[in-house]
């Protein structure tokens, strides 16, 4: 029996059954390939190991397998180039590239689909790009906490004034400040490893919805793609986009990460605070005000994480009517997620070189550092230590901040006389705990601001981020 006992009539992958040709409206609404187009190297890597399955599992010949794998990376090639043509009639990048490996290889090429459709075959090609987003967004995110660490480790010793409710609250290390973002941005990467777990399972072998009468071996095609295992219900695997999501909302908090340090470093910078000097190579002017030397950079990191959070919300919405198995509403899918990726990316593209070119501006930080009292907690937890009841000795240096904000003076400028009146066991000595250095120092426990407890922790990120 020959080959091809019909030859084919129609352009399309389905045309057979129809009787009218597509309407050029329906093609133009439908297609995807504008933004699908970018899966072509996925979806080459996916139909080569699917190929070369066939040929072991005899269903195909090895010869044939052979042609079509030179007839892709010709394809590979010539989209690299940019010499691929690209049509709405030809609705997404699956049928794209069959096609143009049909023509080449004539019925050879019209093997490939074998055992496949292309709800796996997508399911597998979005896996795969996912997978390899996660892994370039990993190393994005190690770059930038190198650039958080190397600042830290430039200012080993400075103290700043920590804050909570953006007031005045308690002494801290800048050091200890900038290691902050590196412990959320490493949660942000075991998110995202777990994510990937989830992700590196493979639907293809799949078929539409029910799976194969052909003996194929999809162990063998895990394999040759690296895939960790091997999706075990075909109405699932064809449909799961629980990955795409967890992806989208791990990317939206390490967004929601950059966006709260974008915030602070604006105003950080500002000239009401003037604690940090930005690169002005990372600053932008105003066309109108001369003098404008505007955080721009920061601003649009903070304001690209809203897009990234609606994009959570669009996956899910997407998700939440569809019945068991494919359903065409999936292909909108990808425009969300491909946006999230590229988003962070181009943040993080930006973070580490701003912090690699941020400065303290040390003058400005000393001379404000011994306002607004953040020694009290201090002089608190000294009486403490003495034996005073917390409460009690909470109301006593209560009373001691309103006296000093009363002269206009910080808690180390009232006299023996004064704190005596408040506490009467008092001595010179509790002056140890006064002044922003030295309540630093006088911390103790694991993970505070200690210089010994950071020097650690410096010590405990450098090994963390120089391992492989
Ligand atoms: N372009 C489609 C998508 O992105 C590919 C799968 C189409 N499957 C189908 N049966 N129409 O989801």
């Amino acid at each position: 029996m020959p080959d091809s006992i019909h030859p084919p009539k129609s352009s399309k992958a389905w045309g057979g059954v129809f009787r009218e040709p597509t309407d050029k409206r329906v093609e133009a609404f439908s297609q995807s390939v504008s933004f699908d187009k970018r899966l072509a190297n996925d979806d080459i890597d996916g139909s080569i190991a699917h190929a070369r399955m066939l040929a072991v599992c005899g269903i195909i010949s090895a010869e044939e397998a052979s042609q079509i794998v030179t007839g892709l990376e010709e394809i590979r090639s010539e989209i690299a180039r940019g010499e691929f043509e690209f049509t709405a009639a030809k609705e997404d990048i699956h049928l794209h590239i069959e096609s143009a490996l049909t023509a080449r290889l004539g019925d050879t090429g019209r093997k490939l689909h074998t055992a496949r459709s292309r709800n796996d075959q997508v399911a597998t090609d979005l896996r795969l790009h996912c997978r390899h987003a996660i892994d370039r967004l990993d190393s994005g995110l190690h770059e930038v906490q190198r650039a958080f660490l190397d600042f830290a480790q430039r200012e080993p010793g400075l103290v700043i004034p920590g804050y909570t409710h953006l007031r005045r609250a308690q002494p801290v290390l800048a050091a200890h400040q900038l290691l902050a973002w590196c412990e959320k941005f490493q949660r942000d990467r075991q998110r995202l490893a777990d994510c990937r777990s989830r992700t590196n399972i493979l639907p293809l072998g799949s078929g539409a919805l029910a799976g194969t009468s052909l003996p194929i071996d999809r162990e063998h095609v895990r394999h040759a793609l690296d895939f960790e295992s091997v999706a075990a219900n075909s109405l699932d695997a064809a449909s799961d986009r629980d990955f795409v999501c967890e992806l989208a909302f791990v990317l939206s908090l390490t967004a929601v990460h950059l966006s709260q340090w974008a915030e602070e470093w604006i105003l950080w910078s500002t000239e009401e605070f003037g604690f940090l000097r930005l690169p002005e190579r990372f600053c932008t002017g105003s066309s109108i005000m001369p003098q404008k030397i505007n955080p721009d950079v920061l601003e649009l990191v903070r304001g690209k994480s809203a897009r990234m959070i609606g994009n959570v919300q669009a996956l899910l919405v997407l998700l939440k009517g569809l019945p068991t198995a494919y359903n065409r509403d999936l292909q909108e899918d990808k425009e969300a997620i491909f946006d999230s990726i590229d988003t962070l990316e181009a943040m993080l593209g930006v973070t580490a070189p701003l912090v690699a070119g941020t400065k303290f501006d040390h003058a400005r930080v000393a001379a404000t550092l011994e306002r607004g009292h953040l020694d009290a907690t201090s002089l608190m937890e000294a009486l403490i230590a003495a034996g005073v009841p917390q409460r009690t000795a909470h109301e006593a240096v209560g009373h001691l901040v309103r006296r000093a904000m009363t002269r206009g003076v910080s808690l180390a400028e009232l006299s023996d006389e004064e704190f005596g009146r408040e506490y009467a066991n008092w001595k010179s000595s509790f002056r140890s705990a006064l002044g922003a250095s030295r309540a630093v120092e006088r911390m103790v426990s694991f993970g505070s601001t200690a210089p010994v407890q950071v020097a650690d922790q410096l010590a405990v990120w450098q090994h963390r981020l120089n391992a492989p």
